[in-house]
């Protein structure tokens, strides 16, 4: 693997096992906010019972819990590249008593896994931080079995997020921040429509659907959501990294204003909007 991308591997592990905590604590809402673009993908897939399924950058474990009590005969595979967030996900099939899910730490780029050894493979919002995307794309098409699907979603355009933009919007208005580099992992690289579809073309599946995925963030009020963008969300926790207190505490206040503006009333729901891609690896 490129140095470039190694970097970039490496970037990523820790950045996520730092948030792992966070993510932990702020599971059940998360859970929620990202369960539709969960159910669509498990609907995509056409799943059997005894189906073996791959979940990539399986973070706390979802889709792959919700996949395996569908697969009640087979079984889930569930990757990531931090062990925090999958340690997290272990707890929680514990805890659901779910057996027929395992993890294992893996970069997607390299999976420890043959040639078409899966009935399906599933991966929500990982893409956009994948060192070499066109890499695990192929990566993801070797381990299917021929017939076997593949579903994935990605975030859509920043118009479509004001969950994200809200807060980003105020901090690169307010924080000197650095352009990243061309290719660098961020919530938007891959919202250009068709996006994804090429490239799991140049990877070889060809004849692959995109659609479009809305839904909304359920805040009780800007104090939840200006609270679980502190803690969950890595670009706007490394934008106050350095920040002094009076800063971030003008930022807060702008950006409660951007959403009392945009949403009156205490409870805010926060339009987010995604992309699914679906495929079936042909058979030769
Ligand atoms: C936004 S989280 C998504 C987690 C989960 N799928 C969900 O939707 O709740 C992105 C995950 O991608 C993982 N990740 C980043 N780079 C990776 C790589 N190269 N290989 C595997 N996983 C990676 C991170 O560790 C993180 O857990």
């Amino acid at each position: 693997m490129q140095a470039q991308h190694l970097s970039i591997r490496e970037q990523q592990k820790a950045s996520w096992n730092a948030f792992s905590p966070g993510w932990k604590k702020w599971d059940d809402f998360t859970m929620r906010f990202l369960q539709r673009q969960g159910d669509q993908i498990v609907e995509a897939l056409d799943l059997r019972a005894d189906h073996h399924v791959l979940d990539i950058a399986t973070g706390t474990g979802e889709p792959g819990l919700t996949i395996a009590s569908r697969v009640v005969k087979g079984s889930v595979i569930a990757t990531d590249l931090s062990e925090g967030m999958l340690r997290v996900a272990q707890e929680k099939a514990a805890a659901q008593d779910v057996r027929n899910f395992r993890t294992q730490v893996a970069d997607v780029c390299e999976l420890p896994f043959g040639d078409n050894s899966f009935d399906a493979v599933s991966c929500r919002l990982g893409f956009m931080f994948f060192p070499d995307m066109e890499l695990a794309a192929s990566e993801m098409i070797r381990v299917l079995k021929p017939g076997g699907r593949l579903a994935v979603t990605v975030w859509g355009a920043p118009e479509q997020n004001l969950w994200i933009t809200a807060i980003m919007g105020v901090l690169k208005k307010s924080i000197d921040m650095p352009t990243p580099p061309p290719g660098a992992p961020g919530m938007f690289r891959c919202a250009q429509p068709g996006f994804i579809t090429t490239l799991f073309e140049k990877a070889g599946i060809a004849g692959g659907a995109e659609s479009e995925i809305t839904g909304e963030m359920h805040c009780s009020s800007a104090d939840e959501y200006w609270a679980f963008m502190n803690d969950v969300v890595p670009p706007v926790v490394a934008a106050f990294k350095d920040s002094e207190a009076t800063v971030k505490e003008k930022i807060k206040l702008d950006v409660y204003n951007v959403l009392a503006e945009q949403l009156p009333g205490t409870q805010k729901n926060i339009r987010y909007g995604a992309r699914l891609f679906t495929a079936v690896k042909p058979v030769a």
